[in-house]
């Protein structure tokens, strides 16, 4: 079949921040906001990329000719960047390919609009060429194409999340191998809502700030001689930190190591059917990230801050920081319900002088699928 559709979603990760280039844990749940993907092979070798959503016209490429900087830069690096990914890994048996992108994924709001853009690029290709691949595999090659091909360098949490989580369920996800297991994620059946809060800004500072915490955390696992942070052991991390000199680096490993034991923590809640229980261990990570990793900024700090005291269970920003998304767990209904909290948190932003935030109820959604 030489033509078909799919759809990718987008992420909010529950718990683990800044672990995923650490070989640490994550536990992110897929969207119910997707990009869908209508795409068809061509027997003339070019790649020719539409989106609605964009400015301007098509993008056409010819595939052999596919590098890294060698693409216009913008939106279609990304899934120009799966083509070339998926070329080097099956050499050549990836040709043309017609592909019109939609979208209902927020853009620019850290909710891994560019990760679904890619996983469903990888999954149109892998059924049009009938490549074979399995999902693990595929979030690898978008990393790789985040990473090297459009130059962001990234982990490997969205796209996996794009790729294999479940309706219902948070993917307590392991990185250093891409291990998983779906664990029930029903806010809703606790009477409970979990809202995503885009503060709609981006720090300008986020794509450098970032590459700096991961050297940070790569020069902690050097000095503390293990191989990943993801290593460093919750007993006994006293001992380790004062193994190292740099105050800096201290701070990002005590960051690390305290927020895979967070999911783990969040993992037994779940799994004993405690969400309500969940609630503290977000803003504790919130806390870490604000003051140990320092990925926060003051509109995301706004959030928590607002939500918690209207009386939500928790909040944490989500995602990358310095800027884009936070999430807040909080009581369905009553006086600290979801009407009140978008209230309070309306108003907050109105008086710092900033823009509404865009406020929504995240349901645990599919993953990427073919729609026909
Ligand atoms: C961004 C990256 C992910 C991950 C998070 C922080 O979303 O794309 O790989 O590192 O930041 O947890």
């Amino acid at each position: 079949m030489g033509e078909g559709v799919w759809a990718a979603p987008g992420r909010v990760n529950l718990i683990g921040e800044h672990t995923d280039y650490n070989d640490g844990f994550a536990m992110p749940f897929a969207l119910p906001h997707t990009v869908v993907a209508a795409a068809a092979r061509r027997d003339d070798g070019v790649l020719r990329l539409r989106s609605a959503d964009a400015p301007g016209g098509p993008v056409e490429l010819r595939v052999s000719g596919l590098a890294p900087g060698a693409g216009p830069g913008g939106w279609s690096d990304y899934p120009a960047g799966v083509v070339w990914a998926l070329r080097e890994t099956v050499r050549g048996a990836v040709g043309g390919v017609d592909i019109s992108f939609t979208s209902t994924v927020p853009m620019g709001a850290g909710l891994s609009s560019s990760a679904a853009l890619e996983v469903v690029t990888a999954l149109a290709l892998n059924d049009l060429y009938e490549l074979g691949l399995e999902r693990r595999r595929l979030a690898r090659l978008c990393q790789r194409a985040e990473n090297v091909y459009a130059g962001a360098p990234t982990g490997i949490m969205d796209q996996t999340a794009s790729a294999c989580c479940t309706a219902g369920h948070a993917l307590h996800l392991d990185t250093r191998d891409l291990s998983q297991r779906q664990i029930p994620f029903d806010p809703a059946a606790h009477g409970l809502a979990l809202l995503a809060v885009d503060t709609r800004v981006r720090h300008a500072l986020s794509d450098g700030a970032y590459g700096e915490r991961r050297a940070g955390c790569a020069a902690g696992a050097a000095a503390l001689e293990v191989e990943a942070l993801r290593d460093v052991p919750y007993e006994g991390l006293d001992e380790e930190l004062a193994r190292l000199a740099d105050e800096e680096i201290r701070r990002l490993v005590r960051h690390v190591v305290t927020e895979n034991r967070r999911v783990e923590q969040v993992v037994a809640h779940l799994r004993a059917g405690d969400v309500r229980a969940v609630g503290p261990l977000l803003s504790e990570g919130h806390a870490s990230l604000r003051d140990d990793f320092r990925v926060s900024c003051p509109e995301l700090d706004l959030v928590v801050e607002t939500a918690l005291g209207a009386g939500a269970l928790g909040a944490r920003m989500t995602g990358g920081g310095f800027g884009g998304s936070a999430v807040v767990l909080a009581e369905a209904e009553g006086p600290a319900g979801v009407e009140v909290q978008t209230a309070v948190l309306t108003e907050a932003f109105a008086a710092a002088g900033l823009a509404a935030p865009r406020i929504f109820s995240a349901q645990p959604s599919g993953g990427a699928a073919r729609l026909s």
